[in-house]
């Protein structure tokens, strides 16, 4: 009566492993430092990137990065589950007041349609997808 037991155990064994293979992979989608983006309408993407480069960089930096006149947009806090869609949206509509950092508040910026800024929201979190995030605070 040994090899019941042996097989019991290895069955055990291996049903902890599978079980915290499957906890780890959870745990990282749900807290890794990298949050998923989903991939953006590559049509979109390229007509945010004229926009954006008119409109942003001025603050945000070409690259998305920052200028000493604005943040980068490559922070964790823009990450999708931080600030989703509708608050770029906001931003570029109403303005932002000084909340996340000490550069001042964002002025509205005008003269952007609803596709124009579906489109560079598309362009930023095609860029976060692509180049990952940075830390806040940085
Ligand atoms: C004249 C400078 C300037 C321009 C131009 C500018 N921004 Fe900003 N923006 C800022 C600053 C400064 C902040 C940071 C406010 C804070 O959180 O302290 C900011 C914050 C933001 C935020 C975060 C708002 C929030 O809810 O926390 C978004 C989104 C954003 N900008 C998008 C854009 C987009 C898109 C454009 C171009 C259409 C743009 N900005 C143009 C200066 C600018």
């Amino acid at each position: 009566m040994r090899a019941r037991p042996a097989a019991a155990q290895t069955r055990t064994i291996l049903l902890s492993v599978i079980l915290v293979s499957l906890l780890t992979a959870a745990c990282g989608q749900a807290t890794g430092d990298e949050p998923d983006v989903p991939i953006q309408d590559p049509s979109l993407v390229a007509a945010g990137e004229p926009l954006y480069s008119a409109e942003c960089a001025e603050c945000h930096g070409r690259d998305l990065r920052g200028t000493d006149q604005g943040p980068s947009h490559l922070s964790i806090i823009y990450a999708p589950g931080r600030h989703v869609d509708f608050a770029f949206q906001r931003a570029i509509q109403l303005g932002s007041p000084q909340h996340h950092w000490s550069f001042g508040p964002m002025k509205s910026v005008e003269g952007l349609s609803d596709d124009d800024i579906a489109a560079i929201t598309a362009f930023i979190r095609e860029n976060q997808r692509i180049q990952g995030f940075e830390p806040y605070p940085p």
